[in-house]
């Protein structure tokens, strides 16, 4: 359960003493940050904050205004406080005006600052839960699928961005590993921070180093420049780990040291600079197998995997192939002549027969493909280039049953709006062999489990 108590900040110097009991009486906590840095990285686990800038303080102007964009969350209701002729600086001025709900002229009564910082924190949990009821529904948006592996994927997604532990994402190559890491993200409280990817495989490893932690200037030739780091960049954000397994060996080391100690320590700095992003990371390898063959660190595997999630395959989506192709299509209609009316049977058939090692990925370049070289009407089997699918070639009669076996399957799947019981029936078969068949026909996961 979340501390009822609601969050407020103080920056950069603490209440006084008899104005910090007023609050506390109202249920405030109060936290002081005592530089502009140090407020930019307070969390309030998801919850919104009131927060006091206190512009009578000694505090360095031109980092303030440097940093104000990032002070700047929706979650984050903030009030300045100035003595009168700190107003006359311009920029000041603007600061208030473009990232405050309100002033106070100093001094001021302790009433009026409880409760203009009650109002500030009142406005930005409305903003809060504007944010919270707009969100649509995931798979109304730019992830599409409505079959049981699916559904199972969505509630994962929603379940695993409710908390902060690492979380691996494994799957085939094209199967929407980088759509569900960001997925993730946009639903957890991280969402409007930075959502950094890095793929592991692409750094060569001597420069593995710089890429993630960076640099001060001068820590070695030709660092002119101070560089903050990609974890850095990912600061109160989220840090995707893309093909992890692909990490060198010799690089293993480094992050294990910052997935224990949250710390990033630039090249030639004298100090570490503590960290916080969620990581999530994927992979196409099979970890597991990686880490008894020695080249996969265990211990950095068990950090990375405190959560896991299996994207299916496209060929175990059933139906889904159909609603993914169809998808494709309306969004690239504008390549297709306008009499193009959808796919030929024979299209659909075949998209069902073939095996999409490329998963959606595939799919997607297939029909983009088949756009352009159909006739214009309708695209056909052959306009999809599945190799595999030959109208001419033979067909022997288990082939056949096959075919005929699935698309029954379909059917009855369909007519019964994916009731396995009723469909069952409609086929006269039990309920237990039509899942076998299911799995056998790759059109659900042998591992979905109905929840
Ligand atoms: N369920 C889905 N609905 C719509 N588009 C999808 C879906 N899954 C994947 N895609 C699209 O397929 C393509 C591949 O997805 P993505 O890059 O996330 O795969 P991946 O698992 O990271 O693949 P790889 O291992 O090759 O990096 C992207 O264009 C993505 O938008
Ligand atoms: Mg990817």
């Amino acid at each position: 359960m979340h501390d009822v108590a609601r969050q407020l900040l103080y920056v950069t110097r603490a209440p006084s003493k008899p104005l910090r009991k007023q609050l506390e009486s109202r249920g405030w906590k109060v936290t002081v940050a005592s530089s502009a840095k140090e407020a930019s990285q307070f969390r309030g686990d998801g919850l919104p904050i009131g927060a006091l800038l206190d512009l009578s303080s000694r505090f360095d102007a031109r980092e303030l205004v440097a940093l104000m964009p990032a002070l700047a969350r929706t979650d984050v209701g903030w009030v300045a406080s100035a003595v009168g002729g700190q107003l006359e600086d311009a920029s000041l001025r603007g600061l208030i005006r473009d990232y405050c709900f309100d002033y106070v002229t100093l001094p001021a009564p302790d009433d009026r600052v409880v409760d203009v910082l009650g109002h500030a924190y009142g406005m930005a949990a409305l903003r809060e839960q504007a944010a919270t009821d707009s969100r649509e529904p995931l798979a109304d948006g730019k992830m599409v699928g409505s079959c049981d592996a699916m559904r199972a994927l969505y509630r994962s997604i929603r379940k695993v961005a409710m908390t902060d532990a690492p979380v691996l994402i494994s799957g085939e190559s094209g199967t929407g590993k980088e759509l569900t890491a960001i997925a993730i993200h946009q639903r957890s409280n991280r969402r409007g921070q930075p959502f950094v990817a890095i793929n592991c495989g692409a750094i060569p490893a001597h420069l593995l180093q710089s890429e993630l932690f960076g640099y001060e200037r001068g820590a070695f030739t030709g660092a002119n420049q101070r560089r903050i780091g990609r974890v850095e960049i990912a600061n109160g954000g989220t840090l995707f780990l893309d093909e992890i397994g692909d990490l060198p060996l010799e690089s293993q080391a480094a992050l294990l040291r910052f997935v224990q100690d949250r710390k990033v320590d630039r090249l030639g700095a004298t100090g570490s600079t503590p960290v916080d992003v969620r990581i999530v990371s994927a992979t196409h390898v099979d970890l597991s197998a990686a880490m008894i063959g020695g080249r996969f660190r265990a211990d950095l595997y068990h950090r990375l995997r405190v959560l896991q999630i299996d994207e299916p395959p496209l060929r175990a989506r059933g139906n889904d192939i159909e609603l993914l192709a169809k998808h494709m299509l309306e969004r690239f209609r504008k390549d297709a002549s306008p009499r193009l009316r959808g796919f030929a049977p024979d299209a659909i058939a075949a998209m069902y027969d073939y095996n999409w090692p490329g998963n959606v990925r595939e799919l997607i370049n297939r029909v983009r493909r088949a756009i352009v070289m159909s006739d214009g009407r309708g695209i056909h089997a052959p306009d999809l280039e599945l190799g595999e699918y030959d109208e001419a070639a033979p067909v022997s009669l288990a082939q056949a049953r096959h075919t005929a076996e699935r698309q029954a399957i379909d059917l009855a799947l369909l007519r019964n709006r994916g009731r396995l019981g009723e469909a069952a029936s409609d086929l006269g078969i039990s309920r237990v062999t039509l899942y076998r068949l299911l799995i056998a026909h790759g059109m659900r996961a042998p591992n979905a489990r109905s929840a």
